[in-house]
């Protein structure tokens, strides 16, 4: 089995990063392969009961300080966890208030849930396309998608591939549209990708379909809690 050198987004992966849809054996392209799950019946609900089960309060600064450890690298940042990526983007917006009729760019690619949350919340989602051969989008393409309206510019890495949001941040800092990314599909360790440091915020799912399952939940980083974005930011990390 041997890793494609025509995609660009895939420089740089083992074998073992590789998404399976991109893996070529004999020449062909593999197709789309079942992850087995070894678990018992009734495993699932009970991780989700487990889940949403009120942690002792003596335990809780303890598991916070612990995820903390594993997925922030310095004090700008800090780690929150979720039942799910999406229930994280619904307590963003709550939390941002954005009022109705502001607009979110979105990466082209990603579950109707992730757009359905935003309606939800009265924004106008934009996409941007993905060129197939990067899986980004390009830099003009999301310059022609910002209005006064913008609010923020959610990334998302779709099949695992993760690319630089450098060329990016310029034109949006410039408006001051906050980055998101969304790793739900794209968590490869720690070591390997923890998100960038111009996103606000960098969101990772570890729900039941995902390659590196706990059945549910969701870890979220947020970056640069300068004073700008302390006091909005406040009530997400409470
Ligand atoms: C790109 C993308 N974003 C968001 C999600 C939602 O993740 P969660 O199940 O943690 O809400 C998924 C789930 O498959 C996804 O693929």
């Amino acid at each position: 089995m041997t890793v494609p050198d025509d995609y660009e987004c895939l420089k740089g992966m083992t074998i073992k990063d590789v998404p399976r849809q991109f893996i070529v054996k004999n020449g062909h392209p593999q197709p789309y392969q079942g992850l087995a799950i070894d678990c018992k019946e009734g495993t699932s609900f009970q991780v989700a009961r487990d889940f949403i089960k009120s942690v002792p309060e003596s335990a809780r600064q303890m598991l916070i300080d612990e995820v903390n450890t594993f997925f922030t690298v310095n004090e700008n940042e800090r780690a929150v966890v979720t039942f799910s990526v999406r229930s994280m983007l619904d307590l963003y917006l709550q939390a941002r208030k954005f009022p109705p009729g502001s607009e979110i760019i979105m990466t082209g690619m990603n579950i109707p849930d992730m757009v359905q949350i935003m309606k939800e919340h009265q924004i106008k989602v934009v996409p941007v396309d993905l060129d197939i051969a990067t899986m980004m989008p390009c830099v003009e393409d999301v310059r022609k998608s910002l209005s006064p309206q913008t609010k923020a510019c959610i990334f998302a890495y779709i099949y695992g591939c993760t690319y630089d949001i450098a060329p990016f941040v310029e034109i949006l800092n410039a408006a001051n549209v906050e980055i998101i990314e969304d790793c739900a599909q794209s968590f490869r360790s720690l070591e390997k990708f923890k998100g960038s440091d111009f996103a606000t915020m960098t969101m990772f799912s570890f729900g039941l379909i995902k390659f590196n399952t706990a059945f549910y939940g969701a870890v979220t980083v947020f970056r640069n809690l300068n004073e700008t974005h302390r006091q909005p930011n406040e009530k997400l990390l409470c």
